[in-house]
């Protein structure tokens, strides 16, 4: 069975039996606390807890998983043990409050055994230790002997995160016989002999983070097989790297290494990273994460780096990732098609990084070198002898140069010979590199600490790992106070509020509703949202005052901020008092928190009337759905691959967050607004509907990351070309939206652009702000607005004009000085005190005496209108005298001094005091002229 045929049948076996085929969601989940889809579970984690209603309570999918950072991580590992993936795909079946394990376990022996056809005598499970029901199953129900049954404790317990549902979990193994390690079962024997193939974890708690469990309310199955192991079991291959997914990545590492996969350990791990490192590669580009230095381009960052890591310690000189990356795309694309898309924008990202981290190699390379010098050289002259080493000879690279730096070891063979002479007897003991020059190397130029080991490695040097853990430790801490994103638990409040009442029901159409009920009323202590806890319960409690409060209700026309557009604001009104609502957000998904000031008392339980600022959502409106105009305009000019990575939308401006390698040009810019205001003014009608995703899928909706999964989804399409999911608040015709001008432009990281713009009536102002200024420009002009460039150009031309005359006039009077000065010259020494001149105009008088026929030498000082002394000694080239002898001592009665090189022609001194100004001509005088 290939990769396909798997996928295909693990989808149909859970449809057959109820499941809704759901394709995989993006690897950036929507958890705060997760770096990455981890696990298949991981899009539901809402409906696992009940924070969110599930559309059905069976799915299935094929979930697209990165492990790389965070709780589970497998970078380390990749390479060096048969089945560890940075990325992978997970299998999974998935029940939420619906069936349990009854079904669940006899349903996977099912699907192992008949479909896949596994024999079940090759079978072993795993419980948790306190599961009697899951042993009781697999044993009576199922039919596995007692004794392929194990019980085992933390192996059998999943969690995604820290926070979030969890459970306890019963695996199967699949014995590959003994020729792979010690029977045993799972329990006893490696994991190279039995291997997993199948997760069932039986979620029924949720934690908190602090290690509490709270029991959720309707507990549920979340599985996962892993869509490569049970390949490597179907295909007969005992690693999992010999599947059909991995052999065209495999045959290009081997041309890459110019070596057989299979014939040298070491050069396999590196093949094998090159593999899965390009496969992490491509599908986290696709899916919108970049290579930077946060988060998960961090992560990114580290997976590329590693795998150029490994081709640059092989010595292969030429960029290795854009052609793996696209090997990827050629193997997966067929199931993940957005890959091909996408295709030559992961290769031009990649070979980008690649570049760049090739540079880095190179500079780092050459401060360890100089940094190793330094430590030898204070070991040198500390007196301590250098301890005994054996220096390896560096591994040589395929061109047959040896890769790692002559420089050092050209330094170190002097002493170190002596040593080995001298102290034969001394047990080898390497030279430490302090931690922090490796924390440095790694931190700032982000030389890996890996590179920095084996570089050591090679001259017996070694670092001090204590303080790179040290440096490195508090780095992290640093990190994680920086980090935001908290639990995901909703405060129990929201959460009764919506098992109460049900979502909010939002009245999109129109900015008033006369009848909403209030649902509960809290008072709060700030207006970010934190309640003080002396909370009044639903439909019983009422506040009054003057303070803050939250309000819920069963019904509003308030937009709740979500998607990138702010919540709106307006007033609740009351028979006994009135909320000023200041913003909306959501408590928890569909229940919509009015946080507002209250006046007078307003009980939960009254029907009250609820207004927004209708003005404000409209400008809100004309800036969102010109938001979609923008994103469409953008793609249609710079291409497919600028995908939105974060907005928002307030009633006097938008933003546009996007991925895209390079600035955008003046020209480009030009370029999108027109073609964005040739789509506004055509006035295609805006549809904003309800639809299954399915559809939304079928007619191309686009949907980035920050959209949920739902069974249905809202489409706008805005005209005829832009179709995107959007839950927001929209204009009716494109014509609504007004004049859209682009106002800024810049970067806001690798990879990623901002554009600001305005629509409407701030469109409108800001062209009559331009106006007003052009009109106050023509008047300090004596002009008219269209024809101020000219008054420009003339007053520029003049100016010129102006600065040319006055050049002329000071030449004229400095060459009348000249001339003044040649006359009083003493046997072709002419020596001037020229009181006040500048000191330009002093030099440039210096030289054009000095040019006169019959001068040898010229000494002139001034006292500039600045201050100091400025002293000027010019010689003619071909006589005896030297300017700077002239000056020398000159200068010093000045109390100043010069750094005249050689002995120039001209010497340009200053000095502090002016009083000295006379003497320090006479000693100019007897240094010429001895007299
Ligand atoms: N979520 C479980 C896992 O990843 C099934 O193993």
């Amino acid at each position: 069975m290939r990769a396909g045929e798997l996928r295909e049948a693990f989808s149909s076996f859970w449809a057959e039996r109820g499941h809704e085929v759901r394709a995989s969601a993006s690897l950036i989940p929507h958890e705060p606390s997760l770096l990455f889809t981890v696990a298949g579970m991981v899009p539901f984690m809402p409906y696992f807890l009940g924070t969110e209603v599930p559309p059905t309570r069976r799915m299935v999918t094929i979930q697209k998983c990165v492990r790389a950072g965070g709780k589970h991580n497998d970078l380390d590992d990749i390479g060096r043990t048969n089945r560890h993936f940075t990325f992978f795909e997970m299998m999974g079946n998935f029940s939420f409050g619906d069936y349990f394990k009854a079904e669940a376990i006899p349903w996977a022996w099912e699907f192992v055994t008949e479909v896949l056809g596994l024999d079940a005598d090759k079978l072993w499970v795993t419980v948790h230790f306190s599961d009697d029901e899951a042993a009781e199953i697999w044993q009576t129900k199922v039919g596995v002997p007692a004794e392929r049954i194990q019980r085992l404790d933390k192996d059998n317990w999943w969690a995604a995160g820290d926070v979030g549902p969890c459970g306890p979990c019963s695996e199967i193994f699949y014995d590959l016989g003994p020729d792979h390690g010690p029977g045993g079962g799972p329990a006893h024997g490696g994991e190279d002999r039995f291997v997993e193939i199948w997760n069932l974890v039986f979620m029924q708690f949720a934690a908190d983070g602090t290690g509490e469990l709270t029991p959720l309310e309707a507990p549920g199955i979340d599985t996962g097989a892993g869509l490569e192991r049970i390949l490597a079991v179907l295909q007969g291959v005992p690693a999992a790297w010999d599947i059909d997914l991995f052999a065209p990545l495999l045959a290009e590492a081997e041309r890459i290494c110019g070596k057989t996969y299979g014939a040298d350990p070491e050069t396999d791990v590196s093949m094998r990273i090159f593999a899965d490192h390009a496969r992490a590669t491509a599908m986290l580009i696709s899916d919108g994460v970049f290579p930077s230095n946060e988060d998960r381009g961090h992560v990114l960052r580290r997976i590329i780096r590693r795998a150029v890591r490994h081709a640059w310690v092989l010595g292969v000189t030429d960029v290795v990732m854009p052609r793996l990356t696209e090997i990827v795309v050629d193997v997966m694309g067929d199931h993940y098609t957005d890959l091909v898309a996408n295709r030559q924008f992961i290769a031009e990202v990649v070979a980008r990084e690649e570049e760049r981290f090739r540079a880095t190699l190179a500079a780092g390379q050459k401060i360890l070198d100089e940094e190793l010098r330094k430590v030898q050289e204070q070991l040198d002259s500390a007196g301590q002898s250098s301890p005994a080493r054996r220096r390896q000879p560096p591994r040589p690279a395929p061109g047959g140069e040896t890769l790692q730096g002559a420089p050092i070891a050209a330094s170190h063979s002097g002493p170190q010979r002596r040593v080995l002479q001298s102290s034969k007897e001394a047990a080898p003991r390497p030279l430490t590199l302090p931690g922090e020059v490796a924390f440095r190397l790694h931190d700032t130029f982000g030389f890996p600490v890996e590179v920095t080991e084996e570089i050591l490695a090679e001259r017996s040097f070694r670092i001090d790992r204590d303080g790179f853990e040290a440096a490195m430790k508090e780095q992290r801490e640093r990190a994680r106070a920086d980090r935001t994103g908290g639990p995901t638990f909703a405060d129990e409040r929201y959460r009764e509020l919506l098992a109460q009442f049900g979502p909010t029901d939002f009245v999109r159409d129109s900015p008033t509703v006369a009848d909403a009920r209030v649902l509960a009323v809290f008072e709060m202590t700030s207006p970010d949202g934190s309640a003080d806890g002396a909370v009044e319960s639903a439909m019983e409690g009422a506040a009054e005052g003057e303070g803050l409060v939250e309000v819920f209700l069963d019904r509003t026309p308030f937009y709740a901020e979500s998607g990138g557009q702010i919540g709106d604001i307006g007033t609740i009104t009351g028979p006994q008092g009135t909320i000023e609502v200041l913003d909306c957000t959501y408590a928890l998904a569909d229940l919509h928190r009015h946080i507002g000031r209250i006046s007078g008392e307003v009980e939960s339980g009254t029907m009250v009337s609820a207004e927004i600022d209708d003005e404000r959502r409209a400008a809100i409106r004309r800036n969102h759905t010109g938001t979609h105009i923008l994103h469409w305009a953008l793609r249609e000019v710079l291409g497919d691959h600028v995908k939105q990575a974060g907005s928002l939308v307030a009633p006097d401006r938008l933003r546009f967050d996007f991925s895209h390698y390079e600035g955008v040009s003046p020209a480009q810019l030009r370029e999108i607004e027109r073609v964005a205001n040739a789509e506004i003014i055509a006035n295609g009608r805006c549809r904003h509907y309800e639809t299954s995703m399915s559809h939304a899928q079928s007619i191309g909706a686009i949907a980035f990351f920050g959209d949920k999964y739902g069974d249905v989804v809202r489409v706008l399409e805005a005209g005829p070309h832009s179709v995107e999911l959007c839950g927001g608040t929209h204009v009716a015709a494109l014509g609504d939206i007004g004049h859209l001008r682009v106002i800024s432009e810049s970067s806001i990281g690798s990879n990623m652009r901002r554009i600001e713009a305005v629509t409407g009536l701030a469109t409108v102002d800001r062209l009559a702000d331009a106006e007003d200024t052009l009109s106050s420009l023509a008047e300090m002009l004596n002009s008219q607005p269209d024809e101020i460039s000219a008054a420009v150009q003339r007053r520029l031309d003049e100016t010129k004009e102006l600065r040319r005359q006055v050049r002329d006039l000071q030449r004229a009077l400095s060459s009348g000085r000249a001339d003044e000065l040649v006359a009083s010259a003493v046997d072709g020494v002419v020596i001037a005190d020229l009181g006040d001149l500048e000191r330009d105009a002093l030099r440039d008088l210096t030289v054009s005496v000095r040019d006169r026929d019959g001068i040898r030498a010229v000494v002139l000082a001034s006292a500039p209108p600045g201050g100091g002394v400025a002293l000027v000694a010019a010689v003619d080239p071909a006589g005896t005298l030297s300017a700077g002898a002239l000056l020398a001592d000159a200068a010093r009665i000045v109390g100043g001094g010069f750094g005249a090189k050689g002995d120039p022609p001209l010497v340009v001194a200053g000095g502090r005091n002016p009083d000295g100004i006379s003497d320090a001509l006479t000693q100019a005088r007897v240094a010429a002229l001895g007299n």
